[in-house]
């Protein structure tokens, strides 16, 4: 089977147009943008062009189906409100190709997936999360964005292309190549990163309420200030952590409103997000208790009213070992010495679809670790690198189940 690397990072640059920020080759494609829309609907173009049968189901999520029983391959193609071009677009033009090279060399059908919000516009791979039945729809559509928007509100803007289900029976297998997003490839000059296992996610929000009150008249000693008290919660945090983490662990407040956000007012509220990663579900569990320990006690030092609200999450996942194998070998016949097994820090949807099917994934560099930024970026020799090695891949990836 002959791949078509310059078919393949064409695609690549036509993708990118969907939303490019102007900086660098960032993009900005929300989920149920309309830039996000458009994009789903040229890449549903080109499925039909490469002969797959493109289906929209009710949230968005869209299919290349090949007849019969076929591999399925992919990720996701809308963005971080501020997002670079390979983040999930990389893993769904790749398997456009591989789709595509198969079905000329008349190979083994192999499937697109191209999943909705993965970047948890909503939630957390919300699009993924939904299709493998693990968050129901109703729920789902309760979910609201950091502007109020509902989850329902946003899937209508799709509504006109909405079709059935599409049966996971119909699959063997998932795999999905990504940009690594982190350091580790680029810094050791490697090419293939061969996932092992995908940490697990929490995420919620928190409020914070004070008094709200005059920035010249209220003297320091009385004042209720929902930012200084973030601040205390934030430094208490980071030292009480310390005690139960691995270098491995993360977590991020990325989302911070602070009421009413002027310079002259004494901020009487603050709602800020609060997440947290790892590869251990116990580790989880004990990262959460010291974060609401610690929010409960600066607030009721400080006077101040606490809530929390539902929490979301993804349990950590490991890859199928058969598919892994199938990619380890190709990374190690097209690559040898370049390339490594890895967890992967970055959530995927590849962690809902193996509660479907045997899941695996595939990394390529990240040039200097940098992603969930508009200078994200990979070199084109290996992006083509990890194309070759997919497709090298791919007779033992249809084999493995
Ligand atoms: C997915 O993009 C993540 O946040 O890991
Ligand atoms: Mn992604
Ligand atoms: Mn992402």
């Amino acid at each position: 089977m002959q791949v078509n690397g310059e078919r393949f990072l064409k695609d690549l640059h036509a993708l990118r147009q969907f939303g490019a920020s102007g900086v660098g080759k960032g993009v900005v494609r929300p989920a149920y943008s309309g830039a996000d829309i458009a994009a789903r609907e040229w890449l549903a173009g080109q499925m039909d062009a490469a002969g797959l049968e493109p289906r929209f189901d009710t949230v968005g999520n869209l299919f290349g189906l090949a007849p019969g029983r076929s591999l399925l391959m992919g990720s996701h193609s809308d963005s971080q409100p501020e997002g670079g071009w390979l983040d999930g677009a990389l893993g769904v033009v790749m398997a456009l190709e591989i789709a595509r090279a198969t079905q000329e060399a008349g190979g083994p059908a192999v499937s697109v997936a191209n999943f909705q919000d993965e970047e948890g516009r909503f939630g957390v791979t919300t699009g993924s999360a939904i299709w493998s039945g693990q968050l129901p729809l109703d729920k789902a559509d309760r979910l609201t964005d950091s502007a109020g928007v509902t989850f329902a509100d946003a899937r209508s803007a799709m509504a006109h292309l909405a079709g059935e289900p599409i049966d996971p029976a119909r699959f063997t297998g998932f795999v999905e190549c990504h940009i690594e997003q982190g350091p580790w490839l680029h810094e050791a000059g490697q090419a293939i990163g061969v996932v092992t296992d995908i940490v697990g996610i929490r995420d919620m929000t928190i409020t914070l309420e004070g008094e709200q009150n005059h920035a010249g008249t209220t003297p320091m000693h009385r004042r209720r200030d929902a930012f200084q008290v973030l601040s205390a919660f934030n430094t208490a945090l980071n030292d009480r952590l310390r005690n139960v983490v691995t270098p491995q662990s993360v977590w991020t407040i990325g989302h911070v409103d602070l009421h009413p956000g002027a310079h002259s007012i004494v901020p009487g509220r603050v709602t800020f997000s609060m997440q947290w990663r790892d590869g251990d579900t116990g580790r989880l569990k004990r990262m959460e208790d010291v974060i609401r320990q610690t929010a409960t006690e600066v607030a009721a030092e400080r006077g101040m009213a606490l809530s929390f609200s539902g929490m979301l999450g993804l349990e950590p996942v490991a890859m199928d070992r058969g598919l892994r194998a199938a990619l380890g070998a190709a990374a190690q016949d097209l690559v040898p010495g370049r390339w490594r097994e890895m967890q992967s820090g970055a959530l995927h949807d590849a962690t809902n679809v193996a509660a479907l099917m045997p899941a695996a994934m595939m990394f390529v560099p990240s040039i200097g670790g940098i992603s969930h930024a508009f200078a994200e970026d990979t070199d084109e020799a290996d992006l083509l690198t990890g194309l070759e090695v997919m497709a090298r891949a791919l007779p033992d990836l249809c084999k493995a189940h």
